[in-house]
């Protein structure tokens, strides 16, 4: 069978990804108990990181180490990364060596060329289109909550990035309604939300969006990569803040979300972070829990 990757939520199946759920959920369990799982002995992943995080490489590398493999974090400061070898090279190179590679990078074209290139399964960690490995955390944190999200309404709030995309993707396969409120200029990718069909829906007003949700979810205003445009996007987007009073428009035992890193005051009030229907330590958690079954599922 040829490699799989997971380089958008589109990679696995329906089924495949409910099950992934579950055995995140399962690992989880295991975690808890303490007992040790090594189902990744003496495997390796490479992780490239040509973005800042905090989670996911923590994530990773905890993940790693728990099911009994190696995690090595590269950055193109002392790689041959940052000093222009064809990707295509490196790909070939580097899979021949190490199990799994995870990329975070800028444009979604590097991972996919990446992955073509590369012999061992390649995981997108976040690029300017897709967060997918968030999402795998965001659903997981749900069906601990609250079971299946098959018909829920989520209301995204705020940009169209790279978070939004993949709750576009996540709204097709695990069949839920998602209504995404950004300014006119700020819409997610066109084609990306035709093919959901009448799944997604688009509004310029937040409380409209908001009305109903089971589910509020938010990241920042300017991503990696935009910081040149924050303090224009500061005001474009000061109507899209996730507040008590758009909360108040949600279901009244509706959850919020956030990716983190979160800023207080900004898309999201530190009230609102900081409420019980916060569910953000959790979602950060189970960045590693899904991760895990993540590379398991890659690997095994
Ligand atoms: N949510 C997330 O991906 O966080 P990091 O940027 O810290 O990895
Ligand atoms: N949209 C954010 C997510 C960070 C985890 C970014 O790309 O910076």
């Amino acid at each position: 069978m040829s490699t799989r990757h997971f380089l958008t939520l589109m990679d696995l199946s329906v089924d495949e990804l409910h099950q992934l759920i579950e055995r995140a959920m399962e690992l989880k369990h295991l975690q808890r108990q303490g007992k040790i799982h090594e189902s990744l002995k003496n495997r390796v992943l490479a992780m490239v990181f040509e973005k800042s995080s905090t989670r996911t490489r923590v994530s990773f590398e905890t993940g790693m180490v728990q099911l009994g493999g190696h995690a090595m974090f590269l950055s193109p400061r002392d790689t041959q990364f940052g000093r222009g070898e064809p990707i295509e090279d490196s790909a070939r190179v580097l899979s021949r060596m190490v199990d799994a590679i995870m990329i975070r990078t800028f444009e979604h074209e590097k991972i996919e060329r990446f992955a073509e290139y590369s012999s061992a399964p390649v995981i997108n960690a976040l690029t300017d289109l897709y967060h997918p490995c968030q999402l795998l955390a965001d659903m997981q944190t749900w069906f601990e909550q609250r079971g299946d999200i098959r018909g829920a309404t989520v209301s995204f709030i705020g940009d169209g990035n790279n978070m939004c995309h993949s709750y576009v993707n996540a709204a097709r396969q695990f069949d839920f309604r998602l209504h995404i409120a950004t300014p006119a200029s700020y819409r997610p990718d066109a084609d990306i939300v035709a093919a959901a069909g009448d799944r997604v829906k688009l509004f310029e007003q937040p409380l409209e969006a908001a009305r109903g949700a089971d589910l509020v979810v938010t990241d920042v205003w300017a991503s990696m990569g935009q910081e040149e445009e924050q303090s224009e996007r500061q005001k474009e987007f000061a109507a899209f803040q996730v507040n008590r009073e758009l909360m108040d428009q949600a279901a009244g035992d509706a959850l919020f979300m956030h990716c983190l890193p979160a800023h207080r005051g900004e898309e999201v009030t530190a009230e609102i972070i900081d409420d019980p229907k916060s569910v953000v330590w959790d979602e950060a958690e189970n960045r590693l829990h899904a991760q895990k079954a993540l590379l398991e599922f890659l690997m095994v």
